[in-house]
């Protein structure tokens, strides 16, 4: 059984993905990581600047993403991606990175290669998986599918919050910039845009507290799940 939650920036879905995934006992994937490996190597590995990030070179995306030793795992309830045996996790929530991957998930390779880890995981287990088009693309026929939003102020204010927790300081206006510049780009992408799959359950949170969403979604499986 698949269950997806795609959303904008800082809606809440990875954090209720995850919390969703451990109640039900199903794995949960986080696809935005994937993505985030992926760019943090092109820079650092093959040292990327943001131009060249728009159009990744396909020996570079295969000699990473398609390439046995980039992994992801939830085996200790902690979403990870390896890469030749290190654990490359720690480096990959910070804003660079953030702005690096917006860039390169665009690119149609990088999607089709990110894709493919997706569908094996899939295949393996029951999954609550979050992203951007895990209800339209990467799991059409998913059990349940759910778009997690809120309004951009509240969005902006969650991601500066979730920057100050790491050390960094963001004005409001710099953190709805930030936020804005990466939903528009994923809204605005020829290949697999943002958008509610037309079977998606749409929440909007904005006036909600982390509590009473994840008993909405909850509450919202067990009853589709009847
Ligand atoms: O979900 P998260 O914000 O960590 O994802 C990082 C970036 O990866 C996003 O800004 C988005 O551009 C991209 N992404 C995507 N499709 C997904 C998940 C993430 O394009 N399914």
């Amino acid at each position: 059984m698949i269950i997806t939650i795609d959303g904008p920036v800082a809606s809440g879905k990875s954090s209720v993905a995850k919390r969703l995934a451990d109640k039900l006992g199903f794995y949960y994937l986080y696809t935005g990581l994937l993505y985030r490996g992926l760019a943090y190597l092109l820079v650092t590995k093959f040292g990327y600047s943001d131009e060249e990030l728009k159009k990744p070179r396909s020996a570079d995306i295969d000699a990473i993403v398609n390439n046995p030793s980039f992994q992801y795992h939830y085996d200790t309830g902690i979403p990870t991606i390896m890469f030749n045996g290190e654990n490359i996790t720690p480096y990959l929530k910070t804003a660079e990175v953030d702005h690096w991957s917006s860039i390169s998930s665009a690119d149609p390779y990088v999607r089709q290669s990110v894709l493919h880890h997706q569908i094996e995981l899939g295949k393996k287990y029951n999954l609550v998986v979050d992203g951007r088009d895990t209800g339209t693309i990467v799991f059409p026929h998913a059990t349940i599918k759910i778009f997690l939003t809120a309004a951009p102020e509240v969005r902006a204010k969650r991601w500066q919050q979730d920057q100050m927790k790491a050390g960094k300081k963001f004005t409001f206006a710099d953190a709805l910039t930030a936020i804005n510049e990466r939903d528009q780009r994923d809204i605005t992408r020829p290949h697999s845009p943002l958008i509610p799959a037309t079977d998606a359950i749409i929440i909007d949170n904005s006036d909600m507290s982390i509590e009473e969403t994840d008993e909405k979604l909850y509450q919202l499986c067990l009853s589709q799940h009847k």
